[in-house]
């Protein structure tokens, strides 16, 4: 089983960024111990801060790849062109946020993403990652 982890704008900066809203884990080191976790499955991990690239992303693995793990940040609000990508491929998608969007700020609410992913997981903190990983093992 491959999946693919895409994390966008800013979460390079996890463990530095707004801690009290993120954590003190940089992603490098929780993913070491998720792909522990997950022994069988082979984790790929790819993050950028240019919505083009995250949309490149999504073609390169939406037809081979078994599920794409997606925290597209900001970009969650805003990307059409992000949810159009979602819309093209086949591997499903599922969306999720470290943080839980519905206690934040008003903007947060909404997802341009949501309606054309497998399903949303926020609120979690990192562990939002495994929760997704294991939502795409569900029959
Ligand atoms: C986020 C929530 C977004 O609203 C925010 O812009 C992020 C991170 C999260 O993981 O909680 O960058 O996607």
């Amino acid at each position: 089983m491959n999946i693919q982890i895409i994390n966008g704008p800013n979460l390079n900066l996890l463990g530095v960024r707004e801690k009290s809203i993120y954590g003190s884990s940089d992603f490098e080191s929780y993913l070491a111990g998720l792909q522990k976790h997950f022994a069988n499955i082979t984790i790929n991990y790819y993050q950028s801060n240019v919505e083009g690239e995250i949309i490149n992303k999504i073609h390169e693995v939406g037809f081979s790849y078994d599920g794409i793990v997606l925290n597209a940040g900001a970009y969650t609000h805003t990307s059409i062109a992000i949810a159009d990508a979602i819309a093209a491929v086949n591997t499903p998608v599922i969306e999720v946020h470290i943080s839980n969007v519905y206690k934040r700020e008003e903007f947060r609410h909404t997802s341009m993403l949501a309606a054309n992913c497998k399903g949303v997981i926020a609120g979690f903190g990192m562990h939002s990652y495994r929760l997704a990983i294991e939502s795409l093992l569900l029959k």
